[in-house]
């Protein structure tokens, strides 16, 4: 076997076909069954978006209404579910809180051991409907808060946003909020997707795969960039009373002295779209709304300073976690929800390929290229 033929990171290598989704790093397009992304965070609710990545087709008006009911009436956070965060310190990371109650969610599912199509379905609708309750209850016990209990009367980002903060957001937080789930809901072979792609191969079930995807997401090479962006940030010092261009001064700054110290930055770089990713135009409308809804220049400056000196220095793209980041911070998230806050949204494109994987399904079981000792033998 030649080192041409070791593919480190299976880079290049096409693994299977989806109809998932299509990224097209030329055209820096990105389709969910076909249609383009941004069409449908400007229009779309993310349980449309939901329903599309798992059918394959938009929902009728009588389909998306007997889901929308499905959601209200399985928000609430489950007893068991409850009981087994308790357990967990404090100061774990959300990730880890995430991927336990996925755990729990399976073992305690009447459907666990049952992969049928149909069960397939009803298992990824209760944990798109669970999950946010688990997202909100472990923020505000990490605050000394209590538990918020849902509300059926508002949509999913709306009661997502209630459940966190006890209040109800308004309007354009929701929107953002909303466009933020879309456009975090699928991406083709990620390393998540292929993860929980993998476990399915193996004719495991549903929640395993989550739960394995979840620790593949926690990685700040993956989801955890969105995470790592705010710590820039703030390793730079967001001051609310600085102006735009001075906190892009600033970041310029950082940047030039990361880049000359062979620093990674967080939130810059893909391993498909080279010349941008076709997601972030969308997200950074979202954060320009929340900036301007919360009064915050100074963290327009910061993310302008820190892509222009990017820019200017590697011709390197910011992804989705960059804009996504400080979005999810103006609406006034910790920063370690950011990933589990990922999670919620990416249950829908998780699903919608272990589904298509358990339909045509081969293990997926590659081969190593041996560079140990070579054969020796006991004395
Ligand atoms: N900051 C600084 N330099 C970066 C960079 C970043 N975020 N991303 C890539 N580069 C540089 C590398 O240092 C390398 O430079 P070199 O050729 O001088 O060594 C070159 O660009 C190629 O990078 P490489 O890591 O080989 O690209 P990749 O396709 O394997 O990696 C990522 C893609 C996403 C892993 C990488 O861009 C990264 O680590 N980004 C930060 C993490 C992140 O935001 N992840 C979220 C992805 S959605």
């Amino acid at each position: 076997m030649s080192d041409e033929d070791v593919r480190k990171g299976l880079a290049g290598i096409v693994a299977d076909y989806t109809a998932v989704s299509k990224v097209n790093p030329d055209s820096n397009s990105l389709l969910y069954r076909g249609y383009p992304v941004q069409e449908l965070a400007a229009s779309k609710s993310f349980e449309e978006v939901a329903l599309l990545l798992w059918t394959g087709e938009l929902p009728t008006d009588e389909e998306l209404a007997a889901f929308e009911s499905f959601e209200r009436a399985n928000r609430a956070l489950d007893v068991n579910v409850r009981a087994a965060i308790d357990l967990l310190p404090l100061d774990c990371h959300p990730m880890d809180v995430a991927r336990t109650a996925v755990s729990v969610l399976g073992a305690n599912h009447p459907l666990a051991e049952d992969s049928s199509p149909e069960a397939e379905v009803e298992k990824a609708k209760s944990l798109f409907a669970q999950f946010p309750a688990v997202v909100a209850y472990d923020q505000r016990r990490r605050r000394s808060l209590s538990m918020v209990e849902p509300r059926a009367d508002l949509d999913y980002s709306q009661n997502f946003l209630w459940m966190s903060f006890g209040e109800e957001a308004a309007p354009e937080v929701v929107d953002a909020f909303r466009v933020s789930m879309v456009l975090y809901a699928e991406h083709s072979f990620n390393a998540s997707t292929f993860t929980a792609r993998v476990i399915t191969s193996t004719l495991s079930d549903l929640h395993s795969a989550v739960t394995g995807a979840i620790g593949a997401l926690k990685g700040p090479l993956h989801g955890g960039a969105n995470e790592a962006v705010m710590h820039t940030f703030d390793e730079i010092g967001i001051r609310k009373e600085e102006s735009r261009e001075e906190a892009a001064a600033r970041a310029k700054a950082w940047m030039e002295d990361a880049l000359a110290a062979k620093k990674k930055v967080m939130g810059f770089g893909h391993r498909v779209y080279k010349h941008g990713d076709s997601r972030v135009p969308t997200m950074k409308g979202a954060l320009d709304k929340m900036i301007a809804h919360f009064d915050r220049p100074e963290m327009l400056g910061l993310y302008d300073g820190l892509e222009q000196a990017m820019d200017e220095a590697k011709a390197i793209k910011p992804n989705l976690d960059y804009p996504a980041g400080p979005t999810y911070h103006l609406m006034g998230f910790d920063t370690d929800m950011f990933t589990p806050i990922f999670i919620a949204s990416r249950i829908t494109g998780w699903t919608a390929h272990i589904m298509e994987q358990r339909a045509s399904n081969a293990l997926i079981r590659p081969l190593s290229a041996y560079n140990g000792v070579p054969e020796r033998h006991l004395a």
